[in-house]
């Protein structure tokens, strides 16, 4: 035992004498550099221009962009894909420029390149974080073979408000599950070495708190405390920085009165003072020169200094940098020194990369050719999406669905829409690639049941002319499939909305439906949670599949039929009315909560319920779960101890199933208020049929901290509440004492 470990200390140290040379040795590369470089060619390091082939942000208009980057202008690109035209942008900077430094070449992988996963609030509700890491890795694997070697992900804001289009990018509304996310995406994209083949860059987004924006619009602005930044929306960034991400990208939004653009108390106080943070920032899409029209800078030249000053490494299409930098040095409002340690940090991660020793290490047309919708990576898309898929409802076991039914309705607008089951942020896909859900059904069981589908409205817009011939179809049939919901458009950047029910006519021809007196089954598509109240009591099932990618005709018949059980469980609350926005699980509990003995002055509204639709981490299966009570160890914890806490879980349905069994606390009294609850682990465990586990969770005193009004990040002793369950609402109880 002894002798092991003098080994394993022995190998540690010489990893590290291995990692600290590695360190020496690209530090004395990139002085040398450094010493060829004029100011203007330093500064180009830190210019980041967008291809025009893809626009993600309005197109600005300049010089040349090639000419820029033989001119040593340019120190890394994107929106440029495909391995042919990536070797061609790098070969201008490696056979065209003075110092033949290579660009970096970037891209929003959101959630897959060419195969594409279901979107990332999707693919949260499978709480499968080996699953999560192993699509980060796939989209890696196939956007390196087009050239790219870091993607503008993972998206990391914690949303409490479904208005907000940009919710569809992120992990949901709980910050320990957006950390964990966040840690499996990054270790996904990046690999174990960014040299591996196949690993691409990180970039956590959009620090920070953009997702806390008011009234749910894109671009606006947060205001909120300090206490609410650090447990609320900072701790995924944390985990981001924890776990190596290479970058971190600043936001659009202001916070507290200054642009995140411009926070040096974001990107130097927190960011690199006290998280230790080495790789570099970028700006958002020109929102160095958009702190001026926020008001806190007096042009772009202005904005470019305070951006720099704040600790922004890197300008992406403001043309700040490269404009005004040079003039700013020589005025003497920002130092060359801070110039260069921005570079620095540049050109390390291209020798982290490896592209500073093989520029064109990625721009592989015969591996694009074979990567790209490889059979193995289309599998794994099936799988995320069968388990990113949520039951919301299912009255009388309507699902899943026999094999041998006669005839099934297939209605609605995204029942055979290709375009669509991508979800936003896939500009690398092709649409023709994506298989539909009369698609699926067509070719699985077209030859033994009769399909019949009419699209009877668009998603949006009154024509009501293709009712008359859905009704018709659903007559006729055993069960009436709905696919209805949003378009791709409607969430994604700039993107939010003030109605987040069904859009257009499609509740109304819902109910024409509901009057045939025949299994309705819902399907629903769309990028955030959608208010539906009507349609949650009035059909009979209903099965939440986001978008869900490439395989989504697949994976919605294995999940129809059975053949997968479902297992999602919701990581954002499904609000009642907009009304409710923002509503999320983790709120305090006010002076006057609901349910004691005061009926009227309590916080409540006069027209709704407090509680959501459908809450924080539910979920159905085919099966059910039975719980017992919480069985704690100890009614204490000490301060250095651990607390073990168990239930037993039974299925008690028929089903083989897999549960996702929650656990939460509540501090009752601290020195500012905690929530009424916070998730704090949770497990997934497969049972089969009259099966019971034990499941054990370990609490510690650093599960109990939480960042003070006086600026301290501590747990404090007393009294705490336990609660494990099948989700945020459905829990059992328990109590103990931290000493
Ligand atoms: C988005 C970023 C994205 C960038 C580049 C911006 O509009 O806010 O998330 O990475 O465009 O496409």
């Amino acid at each position: 035992m002894k002798q092991t470990r003098i080994l394993a200390a022995l190998l540690i140290s010489s990893f590290c004498i291995h990692v600290a040379a590695q360190q020496r040795n690209i530090d004395q590369k990139i002085d040398s550099i450094l010493r060829l470089m004029t100011v203007d060619e330093k500064i180009g390091q830190l210019n980041l221009y967008a291809g025009r082939m893809n626009p993600t942000g309005p197109i600005t208009m300049r010089e040349n962009d090639e000419d820029e980057i033989r001119r040593g202008h340019v120190g890394m690109v994107f929106n440029i894909v495909g391995a042919k035209r990536t070797r061609e942008i790098q070969r201008i900077a490696v056979e065209e420029s003075r110092l033949k430094i290579p660009l970096l070449i970037g891209f929003d992988v959101v959630h897959g390149y060419r195969t594409i996963f279901p979107i990332p609030l999707g693919e949260s509700a499978s709480w499968d974080l080996d699953l999560m890491k192993r699509t980060a890795k796939a989209s890696a694997d196939e956007a390196s073979a087009m050239g790219i070697h870091w993607t503008f992900a993972p998206m990391v804001d914690v949303c409490h408000d479904a208005r907000w289009g940009r919710i569809m990018e992120g992990g949901g509304e709980d910050p320990y599950l957006v950390s964990l996310i966040t840690k499996a995406k990054v270790e996904g994209y990046q690999g174990a070495d960014l040299k591996e083949m196949g690993s691409v860059m990180a970039c956590a987004k959009h620090f920070a708190a953009y997702g806390a924006t008011i009234d749910g619009r894109d671009y606006n602005t947060a205001d909120i405390s300090d206490a609410t930044l650090r447990n609320i929306y900072l701790p995924p960034f944390k985990a981001a920085v924890e776990s190596g991400v290479s970058t971190l990208m600043a936001g659009y939004h202001e916070l507290n009165g200054i642009p995140t653009s411009a926070s040096s108390y974001l990107m130097t106080d927190i960011l690199r003072n006290e998280w230790k943070f080495d790789g570099f920032v970028v700006s958002d899409w020109g929102s160095i020169r958009e702190t001026a029209t926020h008001g806190y800078a007096k042009d772009r030249k202005d904005a470019a200094m305070k951006s720099f000053n704040a600790g922004l490494d890197v300008d992406m299409e403001s043309s700040a940098y490269i404009s005004h930098l040079k003039e700013l040095t020589s005025e003497g409002r920002v130092s060359l020194e801070n110039i260069e340690n921005s570079v620095r940090k540049v050109l390390r991660m291209k020798y982290l990369t490896g592209v500073m020793d093989n520029p064109y290490r990625y721009c592989n047309q015969q591996r694009e050719d074979t990567i790209i919708l490889k059979k193995e990576y289309l599998k794994l898309a099936r799988e995320a999406a069968c388990k990113s898929m949520v039951l919301l409802k299912n009255k009388n076991q309507v699902l899943p669905l026999s094999e041998n039914l006669k005839s099934i309705a297939v209605i609605g607008p995204l029942a055979d829409s290709k375009k669509d089951m991508s979800g936003s942020w896939s500009k690398s896909c092709d649409s023709k690639d994506m298989i539909t859900l009369l698609e699926a059904l067509t070719t699985q069981i077209g030859s033994t049941t009769k399909i019949k589908y009419e699209k009877g409205c668009d998603v949006q817009g009154d024509d009501r002319s293709g009712f008359a011939a859905a009704i018709k179809v659903a007559s006729k049939s055993d069960v009436i499939l709905v696919a209805m919901g949003e378009s791709k458009e409607l969430s994604g950047e700039a993107s939010s909305r003030s109605d987040i029910s069904l859009p257009g006519i499609q509740k109304e021809l819902l109910k024409e439906l509901k009057k045939l007196n025949r299994p309705i089954v819902l399907i629903l598509f769309n990028g955030r949670p959608l208010s539906i109240p009507w349609e949650a009591d009035n059909v009979d099932a209903i099965l939440e599949a986001w978008f869900p990618g490439n395989e989504a005709g697949n994976a919605l018949a294995d999940v129809l039929f059975g053949r997968f059980n479902p297992q999602g469980k919701l990581t954002v609350s499904f609000p009642r009315s907009v009304g409710q926005v923002p509503i999320f699980y983790n709120h305090k509990n006010t002076g006057r909560p609901e349910g004691g003995g005061e009926k009227f002055f309590v916080t409540r509204y006069i027209d709704n319920s407090n509680q959501p639709l459908f809450p924080f981490g539910y979920g159905l299966s085919y099966t059910t779960f039975e719980y017992s009570e919480i069985k704690l160890e100890a009614p204490q914890l000490t301060y250095d101890g651990i607390l073990h806490a168990t239930v037993k879980v039974k299925n008690t349905g028929k089903y083989k199933g897999v549960e996702t069994i929650q656990l939460y606390i509540r501090d009752l009294v601290a020195s500012s208020t905690r929530p009424v609850k916070e998730l704090k682990h949770f497990q997934k465990v497969e049972l089969t049929p009259g099966e019971e586990k034990e499941v054990k969770f370990e609490i510690k005193e650093e599960d109990l901290r939480f960042w003070n009004n006086n600026k301290q990040y501590f747990s404090e002793p007393g009294k705490f509440q336990l609660f494990i369950g099948s989700d945020s609402e459905s829990v059992k109880k328990a109590e103990f004492e931290l000493l």
